[in-house]
């Protein structure tokens, strides 16, 4: 299913006439307090790879010496450089690109790279993003590519039991997904891996039960129940950041 893009647009908070940042349909405050927790981004380089309605770039943009933000999507893209223009930024770059091996091989280095619940999208092949042929590449040919960029990498992605029309399609991710990832996203090319638990867990009852995280949003009760706490079942994705050094 192809998302239309009223909704692309509200799943970033947007800018309004007051000149701040609000709505969107996550956590998106939360999940950048916590990577901002463990990173300085003042004065870095960042690469922002499937940046969206670009909120992480234009948050960062205020302490970062210069953003890149990358993403297939055009309309959005535009968008994006519209509100760059309100903002009165100079310091962030909008690029619409499809991410293939030999794009990202063509990027500077940056010093730290997020690629934020891209990867997933790679596996799937429910054409949710039909603007971009994300299965043109190996997902681990441009994760190699992305590896090869930056000092720090923070990465986070879907888990297959969401219950999206893409879950069927990474289940190679199922079984201990934190696991899978150190090992198969970071492997040995990280000095160190820290992995911070999603936003959604900071709310009880996922707290203190996190067994509960994988057994309510397996079904459609349990993911309306979440719906109604206020939850996002996205919310639940863990943030895994990687340092080279
Ligand atoms: C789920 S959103 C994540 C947005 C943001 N990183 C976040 O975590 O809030 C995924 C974004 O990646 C973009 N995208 C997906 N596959 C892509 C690809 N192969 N090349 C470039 N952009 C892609 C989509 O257009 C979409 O804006």
């Amino acid at each position: 299913m192809v998302i239309s893009i009223a909704s692309r647009k509200m799943y970033h908070p947007h800018l309004t006439e007051d000149g701040v940042f609000q709505g969107g349909e996550r956590d998106y405050e939360g999940r950048l307090r916590k990577i901002e927790q463990v990173i300085d981004f003042n004065g870095a380089r960042v690469l922002d790879l499937g940046c969206s309605g670009g909120f992480f770039s234009f948050s960062l943009a205020k302490k970062a010496a210069f953003v890149c933000a990358v993403d297939a999507d055009e309309e959005l893209q535009n968008q994006n450089r519209i509100t760059k223009e309100r903002l009165g930024l100079n310091n962030i770059e909008f690029l619409t690109a499809t991410l293939t091996p030999s794009f990202l091989k063509s990027l500077p280095q940056f010093d730290v790279v997020l690629f934020l619940s891209v990867f997933h999208h790679f596996f799937a092949t429910s054409g949710t993003y039909d603007w971009c042929d994300s299965n043109s590449s190996s997902a681990y040919e441009v994760l190699e590519a992305i590896k090869a960029i930056g000092n720090v990498l923070v990465f986070e992605t879907g888990h297959p039991d969401e219950g999206f029309e893409w879950c069927q399609d990474i289940q190679q991710t199922s079984g201990e997904l934190r696991e899978w990832v150190r090992q198969t996203v970071f492997g040995d090319s990280y000095a160190r891996v820290l992995t911070l638990r999603g936003t959604a867990y900071d709310h009880s009852p996922f707290k203190i039960m996190p067994f509960l995280r994988r057994l309510i949003p397996a079904n459609k009760y349990g993911r309306k129940a979440i719906k109604m706490l206020g939850l996002d079942v996205r919310d639940f994705r863990d943030i895994h950041i990687g340092f080279r050094f």
